[in-house]
């Protein structure tokens, strides 16, 4: 890997972030999180895209004055082109081209997903990388799948969710339990004082590597109606065991899946990746199979697993060594492939 230093910028959804990496280090990884959403119970996406305008510049600032480099040192502007939401994408992708154009150095357009993924090779993301073929569970709030890593930029999803993804599952019957959003890592943090087996909530059963979440939350839901007509407080005196239980059936749906998806294809490669790989059950449930199963497992530093910039300059590093640059007449595209 060449020592070339690549800003990434990334603004798919409700956090602005920049990195500088150089080579596979990243010198600095700079967010602005969107405090505004907790008050709506979700991201809005109309306050998103005046945030990231808002946020953007000072956050590109930021990154270059931590990583103590120059504009003029910058080698190519890698920035998220999709999947997400329009309007917050737009405010990122406009303004890596505007920067690209005026310091006339490349332009390279990243792929948000393929970027959680990859962020496995920053340089301290793991002791050593991943080696291929690997399997990478790709757990955000947007998206659940199981990618089959068969190179950089040769990936499958081998399965997927048919409905909600596992974040959303969180944040949303963290909602029921009147918990502010997003909601994951809160229950995740109440979970620890809390009984797993206390409740018990239906799985789906779908054929192959697929998930499901809806049935969960609409578990949860009917579950909760029922008790609280008996005792209006049943939520606050149970709270912890409620966020235990769900979080070991979501867990366990996640990685039922996984596990068969590694025994069918015999990959002993095994990676986590997005927002929903910082929950403590998922990384536990992962060291667990790395002791009983032999795998060789890949779970990201915090500061990689939920959206980030560092992630997109990784993306963007690859492609730059590879010569893929991206045309200045692109636009930024909601819907994105693997
Ligand atoms: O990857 P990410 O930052 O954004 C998307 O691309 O969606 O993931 C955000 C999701 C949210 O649903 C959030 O509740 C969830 O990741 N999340 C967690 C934890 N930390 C973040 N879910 C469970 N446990 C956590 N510790
Ligand atoms: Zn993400």
């Amino acid at each position: 890997m060449s020592d070339s230093i690549i800003l990434g910028i990334e603004s798919s959804c409700d956090d602005t972030s920049a990195a500088i990496i150089k080579g596979n280090s990243i010198l600095s990884n700079i967010a602005a999180n969107q405090a505004i959403h907790k008050e709506y119970g979700g991201v809005v996406p109309e306050l998103a895209s005046r945030a990231h305008q808002q946020n953007i510049i000072p956050v590109v600032e930021k990154s270059l004055t931590k990583a103590n480099i120059q504009q003029n040192a910058i080698s190519a502007i890698g920035f998220t082109r999709g999947p997400g939401l329009l309007g917050s994408l737009l405010v990122g992708t406009s303004f890596a081209k505007s920067l690209a154009m005026s310091l006339d150095v490349p332009l390279i357009e990243v792929n948000h997903l393929q970027a959680h993924i990859l962020a496995h090779f920053i340089d301290d993301a793991n002791p050593m990388p991943p080696a291929f073929p690997f399997l990478c569970l790709t757990v955000s709030g947007g998206h659940t799948m199981i990618v089959l890593v068969k190179d950089y930029f040769d990936m499958e999803i081998i399965g997927k969710t048919t409905d909600d993804a596992a974040g959303e599952a969180f944040d949303k019957i963290g909602k029921i339990f009147d918990l502010d959003y997003p909601a994951g890592p809160i229950i995740d943090r109440l979970a620890k004082e809390g009984n797993p087996n206390a409740f018990t909530f239906n799985k789906p059963r779908l054929e192959e590597y697929n998930y499901s979440f809806s049935g969960i939350k609409t578990s949860v839901l009917y579950f909760i109606q029922k008790e609280v007509k008996k005792n209006p407080d049943f939520i606050k005196e149970n709270l912890n065991d409620l966020c235990a239980s769900v979080q070991r059936t979501i867990i366990e749906i996640l990685m039922a899946k996984l596990e068969k998806a590694a025994k069918d294809l015999e990959v002993k490669e095994v990676a986590i990746a997005g927002g929903v790989s910082a929950n403590s059950a998922l990384r536990q449930a992962m060291q667990d199979n790395h002791e009983k199963l032999g795998w060789n497992i890949y779970i990201p530093k915090f500061e990689y697993t939920t959206d980030n910039a560092a992630m997109i300059a990784m993306v963007a590093q690859l492609k730059f060594q590879r010569g893929e640059f991206t045309d200045l007449r692109t636009t930024a595209t909601s819907k994105y492939d693997l």
